[in-house]
């Protein structure tokens, strides 16, 4: 493991105010954490810079600065749509929410939450009605507009069984069944098929744009879509430390198809949650159905450290907004 690498997860877990040990081996007995075999950023001079911050101009080949600095995490509340028509006619308008109580406990209860959400994920316990599924891991632009698909040599053609690829070729069952659970294609999606497609996708369009993944960054013998299965181990890695469902609950926020909630509210508790940096949240039928955290990397996004960032993205939900059960 890199110097890079355990200094993000000792952040990760001061910032969480969990005991370092835990942050680690809670990882590796769930998503196995392999080694992810790029070189070393120890003596890249541009890796001294959190990504868009750089000085100096960075050319896209470095294997330790990400041009398309803005990292980001999606992810998806696939609500059962069954329930719109019950909102439906509901005024949304004379519900007012006072979360500062809620807020207040909400950084005891987080520490015991998380623990458990990270245990019972090892265990494949978690109910996913009350877990934020994922979208993606994205890199946009450092002035928040985006490329995508950008380099076709390395995309993930439909003819691929991603399952054997996964599972037998790259030996992960760990990883195939976390995404098979996690990483759902379902309503909130543009994408058509099951859930293979949604992964495919996700690299070919995101993955392949971050130029710290490309296969000249991997050290040793590389073998064709080494780079793939790299980006879908971080995708799982970082999602991992956004339990979205627990940071609401701990702010007093569950799904209900009684009342909405402030906007304000919802942002507010997801914003203490990423270390003071607001997060995008996006609607439909005036109800949340997806999350979106931002990041600046320093150094290799699959090994530097990751540090919260505000969303670019300003949310179009309305002032009051549903948060549907699944
Ligand atoms: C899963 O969560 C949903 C929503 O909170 C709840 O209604 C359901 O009973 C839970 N299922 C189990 C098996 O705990
Ligand atoms: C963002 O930067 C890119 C590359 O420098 C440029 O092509 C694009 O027009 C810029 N977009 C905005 C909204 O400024
Ligand atoms: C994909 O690979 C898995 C595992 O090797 C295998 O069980 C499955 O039949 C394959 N699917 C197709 C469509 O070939
Ligand atoms: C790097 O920049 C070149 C030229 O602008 C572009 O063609 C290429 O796609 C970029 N590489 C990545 C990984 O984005
Ligand atoms: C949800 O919004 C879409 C447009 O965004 C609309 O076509 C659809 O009818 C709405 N569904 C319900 C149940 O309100
Ligand atoms: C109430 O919800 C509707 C969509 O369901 C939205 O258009 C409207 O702006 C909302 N009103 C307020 C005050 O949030």
């Amino acid at each position: 493991m890199t110097p890079l690498a355990l200094l993000s997860l000792a952040s990760l877990a001061a910032a969480l105010s969990l005991p370092f040990s835990l942050g680690i081996d809670t990882k590796q007995t769930n998503i196995r954490h392999l080694d992810y075999n790029v070189q070393s950023c120890a003596c890249a001079p541009e890796a001294r810079y959190f990504t868009c911050e750089s000085p100096m101009k960075v050319a896209n080949t470095s294997c330790c600065y990400e041009d398309y600095g803005i990292i980001m995490q999606t992810q998806f509340w696939d609500f059962d749509t069954k329930y719109l028509a019950q909102i439906k006619g509901k005024s949304n308008a004379t519900f007012e929410l006072g979360c500062q109580e809620g807020i207040d406990e909400y950084e005891e209860e987080n520490e015991e939450d998380f623990e458990g959400y990270l245990h019972s994920y090892g265990k494949g316990s978690v109910n996913t009605s009350e877990v934020f599924t994922i979208h993606g891991l994205w890199n946009d632009l450092c002035n928040g507009s985006y490329n995508l698909y950008c380099n076709m040599d390395l995309v993930i053609p439909d003819s691929t069984n991603l399952t054997g690829l996964i599972s037998k070729t790259f030996e992960r069952p760990d990883l195939y069944k976390a995404m098979t659970k996690y990483w759902i294609n379902s309503g909130g999606s543009n994408v058509l098929g099951d859930s293979l497609s949604l992964w495919q996708h996700e690299y070919n369009k995101h993955g392949t744009c971050f130029n710290t993944m490309q296969p000249k960054c991997f050290v040793g013998p590389y073998n064709k879509f080494q780079a793939a299965l790299a980006y879908y181990q971080k995708v799982l890695e970082v999602w991992n430390t956004l339990p979205t469902y627990k940071f609401l609950k701990a702010a007093g926020i569950t799904p209900s198809v009684e009342k909405p909630y402030a906007l304000s509210d919802i942002e507010q508790a997801l914003k203490v949650s990423h270390d003071n940096k607001k997060v995008y949240i996006g609607c439909r039928n005036g109800t949340i159905n997806e999350i979106w955290y931002y990041y600046q990397v320093r150094g290799s996004a699959l090994t530097g450290d990751y540090v919260a960032r505000d969303s670019l993205t300003n949310s179009l939900c309305p002032k009051y907004v549903w948060y549907l059960p699944k």
